[in-house]
């Protein structure tokens, strides 16, 4: 059985400041994005692309120095997909401490050689905790794809048709 959850472990470091001097949400997501990858491929054994990213929420900010964990969870499969939940914390060094910071849920498709989808290993929710968690995802799911039924009406200026 492939591995459901990896963590990422490292020091936020001052490349990644913001004008406020504390880390960068762009950071942040790019984390959650790394992560997020990390655990789908693992999941599938297959190369994954991030098709639909939901309910970021960036509860605390992240301070340079601090020892950030990047946790990344399968909550759900479906033929190609995988719905990976993402959580961030992060806290002094010096102590074991560690306050949660953003949230969010990263939908990754596998993918062959031509960049076509393909089918990926089915996980199955083992309690009430796994059950909670895939319900979730399909609510998350359901609500992504009402919004792409109501997409940004940018007047076709984003696909090139107007110059
Ligand atoms: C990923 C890609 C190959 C999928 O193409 P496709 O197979 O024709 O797409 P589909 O419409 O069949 O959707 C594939 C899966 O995504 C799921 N999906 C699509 N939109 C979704 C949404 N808003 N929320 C959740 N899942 C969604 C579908 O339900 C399907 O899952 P399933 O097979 O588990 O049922 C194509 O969309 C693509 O190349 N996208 C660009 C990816 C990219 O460049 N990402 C950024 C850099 S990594």
């Amino acid at each position: 059985m492939p591995q459901r959850e990896i963590t990422l472990r490292f020091l936020a470091e001052p490349t990644a400041v913001n004008f406020g001097g504390k880390v960068h949400g762009g950071a942040v997501m790019k984390w959650i994005d790394e992560a997020g990858y990390a655990c789908a491929a693992g999941w599938s054994g297959r190369y994954c692309v991030t098709i639909y990213v939901g309910g970021i929420r960036f509860h605390q900010p992240i301070h340079i120095g601090d020892m950030v964990e990047v946790c990344a969870r399968i909550i759900y499969t479906g033929r190609t997909s995988m719905h990976v939940a993402v959580q961030v914390s992060a806290g002094d060094p010096k102590t074991d401490n560690r306050r949660d910071t953003t949230q969010c849920i990263i939908v990754f498709v596998a993918v062959d050689d031509n960049g076509h989808s393909v089918a990926v290993p089915a996980w199955e929710p083992r309690d009430d905790a796994d059950i909670a968690l895939q319900s979730y995802a399909k609510n998350m799911m359901a609500l992504g794809k009402e919004m792409e039924q109501n997409a940004i009406p940018f007047g076709g200026i984003a696909s090139g048709a107007k110059s």
